[in-house]
């Protein structure tokens, strides 16, 4: 009699349980877009940079610890460092204007990062975790979504449909647009538009503020264009994947500049 409730049980839990896991909100960036921020960033790292950094992450590559800080989610241990993942402001509102959340942003965890690697007193194994909290830190706040309004955390509340499936305007560009131009993050990394030494210079410049409000920037247009309950597909991504791709190799080209500032 017992076993048959265990039994039961079991069919139960096997039935819930990929439906809770369903519920979870999905990965930031995805990990293909963060991986090509890793890939990216590789190109621009001076040889004294990578020494430093192969040395601090034991040979590991920058694509593959990129993904680190959402895998530590699930973590109670890691849970301040939660909101590290975005920026939230008014639309039309700049960070300085911004009113900050009180657990801190994803501007104020770049910047701890930053300065617990510039840290002559700090191990190398706090380093070695913020040097991984940055390099993903550093792509997720090129995700527009990740510099969008509270009201609606970041798009995550506006339920759309992607190709037919329901999603979320977040979710689409954190990992449906991209994921659905099937290439993988080593062809999505060397198929990055080619830019001039003038571009490169243009993008390397100014600072994380700036680049999350340019990022913010790009969130007010997306909220324009999409409305909840819409269809959005193929069209939507022949206009928008480009703004993607331009934001993966931005974040690529800023995380080495921060890198080589550091190292
Ligand atoms: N992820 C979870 N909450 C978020 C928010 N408020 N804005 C952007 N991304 C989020
Ligand atoms: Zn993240
Ligand atoms: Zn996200």
């Amino acid at each position: 009699m017992k076993l048959k409730y265990i039994a039961l049980l079991f069919f139960a839990l096997l039935i819930v349980t990929p439906t809770l896991a369903n519920v979870k909100p999905a990965p930031e960036w995805g990990p293909t877009g963060h991986r090509v921020v890793g890939k990216i960033a590789d190109n621009y790292l001076k040889g004294s940079t990578k020494r430093a950094i192969q040395k601090l992450l034991n040979r590991q590559s920058l694509a593959f610890v990129s993904t680190y800080g959402d895998e530590i989610k699930s973590d109670d241990r890691y849970r301040k460092f939660g909101t590290w993942h975005y920026v939230n402001m008014e639309a039309n509102q700049s960070y300085e204007d911004s009113k900050k959340n009180p657990k801190g942003d994803a501007v104020v965890g770049a910047e701890y990062c930053v300065s617990v690697l510039k840290d002559k007193n700090a191990t190398d194994d706090d380093k070695a975790f913020y040097l991984k909290l940055l390099i993903h830190i550093i792509g997720d706040i090129h995700q527009p979504m990740h510099a969008g309004l509270e009201a609606d955390k970041g798009g995550n509340d506006i339920d759309v449909k992607w190709m037919g499936k329901s999603t979320n305007l977040h979710r689409i560009w954190d990992s449906d647009m991209i994921n659905g131009y099937d290439m993988s993050y080593t062809e999505l990394a060397s198929n990055a538009d080619a830019l001039s030494k003038e571009q490169i210079k243009s993008i390397e410049a100014g600072t994380i503020t700036d680049w999350v409000n340019e990022t913010h920037t790009l969130a007010n247009a997306i909220y324009k264009d999409v409305k909840t309950g819409d269809n959005l597909g193929y069209k939507y991504a022949y206009n928008n994947l480009s703004v993607a791709r331009s934001q993966i190799q931005k974040g690529g080209i800023r995380l080495a500049r921060l890198l080589n500032d550091i190292f």
